[in-house]
C-alpha cells in the first residue's frame, strides 16, 4: 500500500481551488462541461477522496474538511452559472401542464338579424323557394336599368345611392332586386327564389332607418301566376312568422319594376310610446313592397311576357326584428353591444 504525503495532497487541493476560481461559463455546453468536471460521477473530487484514504491518520481530518469546502464551492458556483443561463426555468416554461384545467369559453349567440333572416328562409323553403345570393357591389344595369328604371327616371331619387368612388357604373346595391335580374337572365322559368342580403342607402340614420340594412327578395315566375297567388303567398308568410291571428293589409303603391304594385303592413298596435313612434302613430308597420313583375322587366331579362308572368316582393329584415322582439331602435342592431345581443341567446 502506497502512502501519500500531506504536502502533495494539499498542493493538489490548492491547485483545484485555483482552477475553480478561474472558472467561467459562457454557454450551455461549457456549463455541462463544468458539471461533468466537478459534480459528475468521474469528477476531479473522486480522485482526491481516493488519496484521502492513503493519507497518514493525523492529516485525514483536515484534508476531508478541505475537500468538502471545495465541493461546496463547486456546487454553489454551478448553481450560479445555471441561473445565469436559466436552464432550469426555460425548460419548465416550455413544458405543457396537461393536468391544468382548461379555459372555459362563452358560447356566443346569433345576431337577431340572422335569426329573423333564417326564419324567413325556412318559411319560404317549405313552399319550394330556393336561395339565390349575389354581390353587394352591383352595376347600374342590374340595380336600375334592367328593373325598368332608366337614367332619367324620377324613381332613382327614391333610393339614395352610394356609388363606388370615381364610377357611375358601379354602386353598393340599394336593394336586393338586382338579384331578380341576375337570376332571370341566367335561368329559364319556372323560377322560384328568395335572395337574402345586405343593402345600402345614403339615408339619415334614425330610430327607424339606417344606411345599411338587410332585405329578402322573392321572385316567382311561371305560366299563369296571378296577383291572388302573391297575396296568398304573403299571407302564408305573415301567418308563419307572426302567428295565425296576424293582421296584414296591402296598400296600392308604386315601384318601377312591378305593375300593379303594393306595400304590405303588419299590425303592430299602439300599446305604448315605442309603438306610436315606430308606426308613426298608425299601429301598422310596413314590412315589404311587392307586385306583379312588369312585362318590360321580363323583356329586359329575356323572358317572354306573353307566356310567363310572375310576382316579386322585397322585405326589410330590421323592421321585422323590431316588431318581433320589441326592439325600440334600429340602431341597436348595429352597435354590437353584447348586453343587447346576449338576450337573443336562447332563441
Ligand atoms: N326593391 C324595393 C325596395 O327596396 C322593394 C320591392 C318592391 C321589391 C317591390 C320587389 C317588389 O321585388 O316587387 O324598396
Amino acid at each position: 500500500m502506497t502512502t501519500v504525503d500531506w504536502p502533495t495532497v494539499s498542493k493538489q487541493f490548492s491547485q483545484v481551488a485555483g482552477e475553480l476560481e478561474q472558472e467561467t461559463v459562457s454557454s450551455v455546453e461549457s456549463l455541462e462541461q463544468f458539471r461533468i468536471k466537478y459534480l459528475g460521477t468521474k469528477s476531479i473530487f473522486k480522485d482526491l477522496s481516493a488519496y484521502l484514504k492513503e493519507l497518514p491518520a493525523e492529516n485525514r481530518k483536515e484534508a476531508g474538511m478541505m475537500l468538502n469546502r471545495l465541493k461546496v464551492q463547486a456546487e454553489t458556483l454551478f448553481q450560479n452559472f445555471q441561473q445565469q443561463f436559466e436552464v432550469v426555468s426555460t425548460t419548465k416554461k416550455n413544458e405543457i401542464d396537461l393536468t391544468a384545467p382548461g379555459y372555459p369559453f362563452e358560447l356566443g349567440s346569433r345576431h337577431p338579424i340572422s335569426i329573423v333572416m333564417n326564419q324567413i328562409i325556412d318559411i319560404f323553403k317549405r313552399i319550394g323557394f330556393t336561395i339565390a345570393e349575389d354581390r353587394e357591389i352591383e352595376d347600374d344595369w342590374h340595380n336600375f336599368t334592367a328593373l325598368n328604371t332608366p337614367d332619367d327616371h324620377p324613381a332613382r331619387d327614391m333610393q339614395d345611392t352610394f356609388y363606388i368612388k370615381n364610377s357611375i357604373q358601379y354602386l353598393l346595391r340599394t336593394h336586393t332586386s338586382p338579384v331578380q335580374a341576375r337570376v332571370m337572365t341566367r335561368d329559364k322559368p319556372p323560377i322560384r327564389i328568395i335572395a337574402p342580403g345586405r343593402v345600402y342607402r345614403n339615408e339619415t340614420v334614425s330610430a327607424r332607418s339606417h344606411c345599411q340594412f338587410h332585405q329578402v327578395e322573392g321572385l316567382y315566375i311561371d305560366e299563369g301566376v296571378s296577383f291572388a297567388d302573391m297575396k296568398q303567398t304573403l299571407l302564408y308568410y305573415a301567418r308563419e312568422q307572426y302567428g295565425p291571428n296576424v293582421k296584414i293589409r296591402l296598400r296600392p303603391s308604386f315601384f318601377p319594376f312591378t305593375e300593379p304594385s303594393a306595400e304590405m303592413d303588419v299590425y303592430y298596435g299602439l300599446a305604448d310610446e315605442t309603438a306610436h313612434r315606430i308606426t308613426k302613430g298608425t299601429g301598422w308597420l310596413e314590412i315589404l313592397g311587392c307586385g306583379m313583375v312588369d312585362p318590360a322587366v321580363l323583356i329586359n331579362c329575356g323572358i317572354d311576357p306573353e307566356k310567363y308572368s310572375g310576382f316579386a316582393f322585397g322585405m326589410g329584415i330590421e323592421r321585422q326584428v323590431l316588431l318581433k322582439y320589441n326592439v325600440p331602435d334600429i340602431r341597436m342592431l348595429f352597435e354590437n353591444d353584447v348586453r343587447f345581443l346576449r338576450q337573443f341567446r336562447s332563441i
